[in-house]
């Protein structure tokens, strides 16, 4: 039975579909209706305190007695020169007067890593799963984790960096292709052009490690999710599809744009927040592009463009999706769950 793999057993799903941690749309509504319908629930934490994470896993503990993944993005410190904001606000001013924002702030955000406090909490909380984005936090909170019996997960877009996260100790490697909607995971500088679609990457990876491997990018219906079952996949991760489901946090521009998506509306830059992502190309990515100016570094590029997100202009906000956006449908998460399980199951059948 395509269901039931070493992957499920151990972390107790019923189905082995993991709902992709992201950042505040994965709210603890949308994770614990995910982990109570048998898949996997994730909560994304980038740049959450220590505090507001250890709420968000007690909310999603309030409401599911399932398995829990928890997120952490890993980014160095954004460096750079004050000076080197002026251009790229002074350019955003005009959208910001536009958007009745007044002056542009000075960019914010620092280094993300897990500190002595997000371990702490970790160890305490004991959510069974910790995944990681943008390659690994420091050996020792590896260790310290995986000693309290923690699963670990981080993402690869290229069979080096699969590679590379076995030898680093990770439980198992989520392939990345280029479909996936959201900030692509690459953590060794490898130029985007040259990243392989989940078509080609996700059996490149099963040939090459020993751990279980999960398909993420593109995944949103029975049939994307059936090939990715067919190439060796022990799991999907679903992203984009979740994005449509009542329990997400979605602002109503970004459900409206997702709901007219097509296969070619999509495109990955590094303007709105500083490091390449895949959003609905809008005035905002068009606008950036054009002006020539060099991002700053995540996240203080983010806190730039993040205020005009607030406004509601979809023209103006991040509208992160993915390549098969148009595949997704507006639902409940359970729904979503029971959906993806069931019409895989009647696909490979099909084969069978
Ligand atoms: C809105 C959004 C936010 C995301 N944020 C995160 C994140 O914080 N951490 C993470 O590991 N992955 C994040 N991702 C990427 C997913 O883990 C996954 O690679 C991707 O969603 C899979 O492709 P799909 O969107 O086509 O399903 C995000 C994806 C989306 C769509």
């Amino acid at each position: 039975m395509w269901s039931t793999n070493p992957l499920t057993e151990r972390l107790g799903l019923k189905w082995p579909i993991l709902q992709a941690p992201m950042g505040s749309a994965s709210t603890p509504a949308l994770a614990a209706a995910v982990s109570n319908a048998g898949g996997l629930g994730g909560l994304g934490m980038w740049g959450r305190s220590a505090d507001q994470a250890a709420r968000r896993i007690a909310g999603f503990r309030q409401q599911s007695g399932s398995s829990l993944n928890v997120n952490y993005p890993i980014w160095p410190d954004p460096h750079y020169a004050p000076e080197a904001s002026t251009a790229m606000r002074q350019h955003l001013q005009v959208q910001y007067e536009a958007h009745g924002l007044g002056r542009v702030p000075e960019p914010t955000g620092e280094v993300s890593d897990v500190g002595p406090e997000h371990v702490a909490l970790l160890l305490e909380t004991r959510p069974e799963v910790v995944s990681f984005h943008f390659g690994l936090p420091d050996p020792e909170v590896i260790r310290a984790l995986k000693s309290a019996g923690i699963f670990i997960l981080s993402s690869a877009t290229t069979v080096a960096e699969a590679r590379l996260l076995e030898e680093r100790g990770v439980d198992a490697i989520i392939a990345q292709g280029t479909e996936a909607g959201g900030h692509r995971a690459t953590f060794t500088a490898v130029e985007i052009g040259t990243q392989p679609g989940l078509f080609s990457l996700l059996p490149q990876v099963v040939d090459a490690v020993r751990v279980p491997v999960i398909a993420a990018g593109g995944v949103a219906d029975g049939r994307t999710s059936a090939a990715a079952f067919m190439l060796g996949a022990s799991a999907v991760q679903v992203g984009t599809a979740f994005l449509r489901c009542d329990e997400a946090d979605v602002r109503d521009a970004h459900r409206a744009a997702l709901a007219e998506a097509n296969d070619a509306c999509t495109v990955v830059t590094d303007v709105i927040s500083g490091r390449p992502c895949r959003y609905i190309r809008n005035n905002l990515i068009d606008d950036l592009v054009a002006s020539g100016l060099k991002p700053l570094p995540v996240p203080a590029q983010q806190s730039l463009t993040s205020r005009l997100s607030d406004t509601g202009d979809r023209e103006w906000t991040a509208l992160t999706a993915g390549q098969s956006a148009a595949l997704a449908r507006a639902m409940t998460a359970a729904e979503l769950i029971e959906r993806l399980g069931d019409e895989t199951t009647r696909r490979l059948r099909a084969f069978a």
